[in-house]
């Protein structure tokens, strides 16, 4: 079992993050990427990633920040990028869901962000964690036109969220698909109009990754609890009852994917 997307980096893990890692190997997690937002998040998963065999790191400028950026923002990207156990460009992308703390970044700027990440992805070769909330036409219109730059398997759409149509061009363009806690939830989150777990069951199983999000969405029944790597278990569980195949199939499955993906 992967996780292939946590933030263990973050605040809420200062403390205890060597004990989290190691519960989650315990548990059964045989590998856990770890992505950054902005560029000391990113210098701190890469960091991480030097300290632990089976950690890994992706690195980028998540959209809320696109609006805060230093001048210098993109060579400290790239320098972080050709360092030791860098996996992919993530989390990037487009986000215009309007938060409590953090009202919607000027779209033309998170898109210039998106757009520059493309580009350094292609030239380190690097698979893109691609972060959507509400941006799936203006992501997939980004993706299209930049086509040339993408890898034959371009990356993932991290947490998966949107319509069929979106998955449908999301996995045309060769996209993975990855699902979270959330998936667990009944209902629909604020703006979406399509059950995760329908999406899942679209989604071919050789396209399928599972993530955490830790410290975000844990899944039912630990949710409202700190989500940690090793609930990556228990939302793979989840998805295969969705698809109705074993827990030993997509465990085998998503962890195969998110290896060649990542070229783990
Ligand atoms: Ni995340």
């Amino acid at each position: 079992m992967i996780d292939a997307h946590c933030h263990l980096n973050f605040h809420s893990f200062e403390k205890d993050y060597d004990e989290v890692i190691k519960s989650a190997f315990a548990a059964g997690v045989t590998k856990i990427i770890n992505v950054g937002t902005k560029i000391d998040s990113s210098q701190k998963a890469v960091e991480l990633a030097q300290k632990y065999e089976n950690l890994y790191a992706v690195i980028g400028m998540h959209p809320h920040h696109a609006d805060k950026l230093e001048e210098d923002w993109l060579e400290e990207l790239e320098k972080l990028a050709k360092k030791p156990k860098v996996v992919g460009i993530g989390e990037v992308g487009i986000d215009y869901f309007s938060y409590k703390s953090n009202d919607v970044i000027n779209p033309k700027l998170q898109k210039e962000v998106f757009i520059k990440q493309i580009e350094l992805a292609h030239k380190l070769k690097l698979p893109l964690q691609i972060h959507n909330r509400q941006a799936g036409k203006d992501i997939i219109d980004i993706l299209i036109n930049y086509k040339s730059r993408l890898l034959n398997s371009p990356g993932v759409f991290h947490c998966f969220a949107g319509s069929l149509n979106l998955l449908k061009k999301a996995l045309d363009l060769g996209f993975y698909v990855g699902f979270d806690g959330n998936i667990t939830y009944n209902g629909l989150a604020p703006g979406e109009d399509t059950d995760l777990k329908d999406l899942a069951k679209y989604t071919p199983t050789d396209r399928l990754i599972v993530e955490t999000d830790s410290p975000f969405l844990a899944p039912v029944p630990k949710r409202g609890s700190r989500n940690v790597p090793e609930y990556a278990i228990i939302t793979a569980k989840f998805i295969a009852k969705v698809k109705d195949i074993t827990f030993a199939e997509i465990e085998a499955k998503t962890t195969e994917n998110t290896i060649k993906l990542f070229n783990l």
